[in-house]
């Protein structure tokens, strides 16, 4: 009898436990829907006498009416997110006041996708102590948008804020559904949208006066379904469904555990009274209910059957879940920045999908287009399939050659290519991965093949074979076939004649560099200007800047004065499609390395299409001035107009006259060649000035690297008495600054190889006895000696006078033989454009950078009047540090969205 009754009891436990709404530890994870109850309170008479009060003042307006009267702007970045307004007196971006967490549309509104003629975005935010909550309306029309505050009216004349967190929102004909956590959902009236005049306070001032925090607008609460059923459900975020009958909405819960019930609720919606569909006695009852067991999610939608679900990853990338119910949710990983949050669907242009993400600084509303979890699956088995196909035609057809017995990096003696784990250790933390390559073979003499981009395999030769490989000339080791190779113009502009025959490069060594001392007052009046442009020229306002946009734009235009003078190094649309052009090039060329060979010749070109469009634009834009400077040249050399300027453009096309006369009434082919030369001039200098900048700032607290700079830089400016010009004399005497720049260089340059040939012939056995076959391209590593801790004590630390300390000692101590690691008496020079195979940032031999004495001067310059007329500091959140570069495979980029604070000093 008592066993009999233990089993009854244990069954009527396992019974309520399959029921109970908070266990989603069942099996089934299907729920009782109408145990999910939320109850409709009586609307909220207040709001009619208040609306008395605002029609009777003509402070009533329309939806419409707030779409249209935008006070701030988005603006769009390159991958299509909206970003919001951050501008020198308005910050959405990273304030920490406000966070964005639901969205919602006007496709939520109505079936139409418009609602009163707009078509747009509304996003709430909660404020930092969730004791009011912001809506904001965003026009599509041109991205214009305003916020409006939500308020709760608590008496006939009153209202409050609201406190509630607002994780998700709906918008449902003339009704905003906004979420309170653990309290169910409330609604608001967007046909009573009132407007308020300035003031902090929120409410009414005095008779008929009334304030909301500063905003212009008003929402008031009309309605509110109350949680109301007896276990805890955590309101997190919302959606309409409008493909159900009849429509419906779907809530869900974040959890960070799945110890806890993660569930999501749909509910029946009534579209002709805008409420939920609810029993007599105004309960409505979900009418399904389930258990979802993935952590943080931040938002759900449901279309057509299948569920879009978001999530987020702490400091890492979202995700995106696709799932039918039944069936198991597939993953699209890191499909979203950090911090997604709400989502919203829309289904117009194929099924848009919407979301907000919240993070500081990483905020974007982001559009992107739904696609079924189905044709995930089916696309990943496709591609699969592609891959492995293309895998054998590339194993058959395209064969890199590579030479015999050269260790693979990670892998087993005897291995010919890369597991996956070594190729994902390249593209994810290749830093190490060649630190490794150089510590374990390089530095002991061996070769030693790495990853390299697509399916490529790398030959590193040891930094000792330097001398044996300066020892060849082009026709055996040749750089311009290595970086046709790699830039793959062959297949984005159809001919590589740009790097077979870079006349545009060395016409820099031999004709541009002799004349450095005459282009000096020009170069120093550009960068002046540059900085007045975009840093301003009125004294005593802080603003905040992003480094890397401003210093991209001041290396453009004074690198164009001396690529080809004014008017053009200051019309913007030049400067800013020459910009374009060299992300571009990089784009094309990184596309086609990543494909297959096979399939290279197309993806470049397709990746190219962009890069083809702008050089056009390029040389419409060059025609006049390169029609004005072919009439210089038709005097005789031997007798040139005085006024013939004497920038590179103009020594290019005297080049041309003299050695490629078949090139030089080709418009587009100079155009080309320009567009070469300002890639390589500007691209790496915007990278160098932005880190330059971010390590000065954030070394200063150990170093005071500010004022020490601008002691020196003031000192040698006024050495002479002219403290505007610079001569290559004052140049020389920059010590520091030089020190900061090598240091820079040395820890933050962009690639992390040097020395790249191709061998164009069979039968070069290297000095360690290797034999090159035809067609192999090999190089040093450059990053990884630089960071050796064998050649540089505390080798990741940036020291910015790491150099100038050994370069004054040994003034110091002229005779005496210092001799240290960091090369002292006995060691190579350390200046900045000294180049050696302790430093690679140039590379080294006949192949170095020709551009390096130049920018060392602009660089010079640039620190010279930077220093001088701005006071310049990180913002306060960076806490004195600088944001880190940012590794892509073997490529080093400056953190495009790195700040700083910038004031104009007042003349002393
Ligand atoms: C911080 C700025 C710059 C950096 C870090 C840089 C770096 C380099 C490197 C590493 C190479 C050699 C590639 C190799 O053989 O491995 C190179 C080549 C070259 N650079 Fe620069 N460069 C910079 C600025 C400039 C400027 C301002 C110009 C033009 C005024 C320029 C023109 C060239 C040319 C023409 C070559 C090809 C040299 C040859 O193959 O003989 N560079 N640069």
């Amino acid at each position: 009898m008592r066993f009999t009754s233990a089993l009854f009891a244990l069954a009527a436990a396992t019974l309520s436990l399959a029921s109970d709404p908070s266990d989603c530890s069942t099996t089934s994870k299907e729920k009782t829907g109408s145990d999910f109850k939320l109850t409709e309170q009586a609307d909220n008479a207040n709001v009619a006498s208040l609306s008395k009060i605002f029609t009777a003042a003509g402070k009533k307006v329309s939806v419409a009416d707030v779409f249209n009267d935008g006070n701030h702007q988005m603006t769009t970045d390159s991958s299509g997110r909206k970003l919001w307004q951050h501008t020198s007196d308005f910050n959405d971006e990273d304030t920490t006041k406000w966070v964005p967490q639901g969205i919602t549309s006007t496709a939520d509104a109505l079936d139409a996708g418009t609602y009163e003629g707009i078509n747009g975005w509304i996003v709430s935010w909660h404020r930092d102590d969730d004791k009011s909550v912001r809506i904001t309306f965003v026009n599509r029309a041109d991205d214009g948008y305003r916020h409006a505050l939500l308020v709760y009216p608590h008496a006939s004349d009153n209202f409050r804020e609201v406190p509630v967190h607002a994780g998700g929102i709906m918008w449902y004909g003339n009704t905003l559904w906004v979420l309170d956590t653990y309290n169910g959902i409330r609604v608001f009236d967007l046909t009573n949208i009132w407007q308020v005049g300035d003031g902090n306070g929120v409410g009414k001032v005095s008779s008929g006066v009334y304030s909301a925090a500063g905003y212009k607008y008003v929402i008031p609460q009309i309605r509110w379904y109350k949680w109301s059923s007896s276990f805890e459900f955590r309101h997190s975020y919302m959606a309409l469904d409008r493909t159900t009958t009849p429509d419906s909405l779907i809530v869900g819960e974040y959890q960070t555990s799945t110890s806890l019930p993660i569930r999501l609720v749909r509910y029946e919606l009534d579209y002709t009274t805008r409420r939920l569909k609810t029993d007599s006695s105004g309960v409505s009852k979900a009418i399904w209910a389930y258990c979802v067991n993935i952590e943080r999610m931040q938002g759900a939608v449901s279309a057509n059957g299948k569920f879009y679900l978001s999530r987020s990853n702490g400091a890492s990338k979202g995700d995106l879940w696709a799932w039918v119910p039944g069936g198991s949710a597939k993953q699209n990983a890191g499909f979203y920045p950090r911090s997604p949050e709400d989502l919203s669907y829309d289904k117009r242009n194929g099924g848009r999908l919407y979301t907000v993400t919240e993070a500081e600084g990483v905020r974007y509303i982001i559009n992107s287009a739904v696609s079924s979890p189905s044709s995930w699956a089916g696309i990943s088995l496709l591609s699969l399939g592609f891959v492995a196909l293309l895998y054998v035609v590339e194993k058959l057809f395209f064969v890199q050659p590579l030479p015999k017995g050269v260790p693979f990096i990670r892998e087993p003696p005897g291995a010919t290519r890369f597991s996956l784990k070594t190729r994902w250790a390249y593209m994810t933390d290749c830093a190490n991965l060649h630190k490794e390559a150089y510590e374990k073979y390089l530095e002991k003499g061996q070769a030693v093949v790495v990853p390299g981009v697509g399916f490529r395999k790398e030959l590193i030769l040891p930094p000792s074979s330097y001398k044996w490989i300066n020892s060849y000339d082009d026709n055996q080791l040749s750089a311009c076939h290595a970086f046709a190779d790699y830039d793959q113009i062959i297949h984005s502009l159809g001919n590589d004649i740009y790097l077979l025959d870079p006349w545009q490069g060395t016409t820099v060594k031999n004709e541009l560099n002799p004349s450095l001392d005459n282009l000096m007052d020009a170069l120093n009046d550009e960068v002046g200007v540059a900085f007045d442009t975009y840093l301003g020229t009125a004294p005593g306002e802080w603003v905040e800047v992003n480094i890397f946009e401003v210093m991209k734009k001041v290396i453009a235009q004074a690198n164009s004065r001396f690529t080809i003078g004014l008017p053009l190094c200051r019309n913007q649309e030049y400067l800013q499609t020459s910009l374009e052009l060299n992300e571009q090039f990089i784009t094309s060329a990184g596309t086609g390395l990543a494909s297959p060979g096979v399939l290279r010749p197309f993806t470049t070109r397709l990746a190219a299409i962009p890069l083809r469009l702008n050089l056009r634009k390029l040389r419409n834009l060059v025609r006049p001035i390169y029609e004005q400077r072919l009439e210089y040249l038709k005097r005789p050399r031997t007798d040139p107009d005085p006024n013939e300027p004497r920038d590179h453009f103009q020594i290019m096309l005297g080049y041309a006259q003299r050695e490629r006369q078949h090139e030089l009434g080709d418009l587009m082919n100079i155009t080309t060649r320009l567009a070469t030369a300002n890639f390589g001039s500007m691209h790496q200098s915007a990278f160098l000035m932005t880190n330059l900048i971010l390590n000065i700032l954030g070394s200063e607290k150990e170093f005071n690297t500010v004022s020490v700079l601008r002691e020196e830089l003031e000192r040698v400016a006024n050495s002479d008495g002219n403290p505007d010009t610079w001569t290559k004399a004052k140049m020389a005497k920059i010590v520091r600054g030089d020190s900061v720049q090598r240091e820079t260089l040395r820890l933050h340059s962009f690639g992390g190889r040097a020395l790249l040939r191709k061998a164009l012939t069979d039968g070069i056995i290297t000095d360690t006895g290797i034999e090159i076959p035809k067609g192999c391209i090999f190089s040093v590593l450059s990053y990884a000696v630089q960071t050796s801790e064998s050649k540089y004590e505390q080798a990741n630390k940036f020291d910015p006078f790491r150099f100038s300390r050994v370069r004054e000692q040994k003034q110091q101590q002229q005779n005496q033989q210092v001799g240290n690691k960091e090369g002292g008496a006995a060691g190579p020079p350390l200046t900045f454009v000294s180049t050696s195979m302790d430093y690679l940032a140039f590379s080294n031999g006949r192949h170095a950078c020709p551009g390096r004495f130049l920018i060392d001067f602009e660089i010079k310059m640039a620190m010279a009047y930077l220093l001088g007329n701005y006071d310049l500091e990180l913002p306060a959140e960076y806490k004195g540090e600088r944001p880190p570069t940012v590794w892509m495979t073997e490529a080093q980029f400056p953190p495009k969205e790195a700040r700083m604070r910038v004031r104009r000093r007042e003349k002393v």
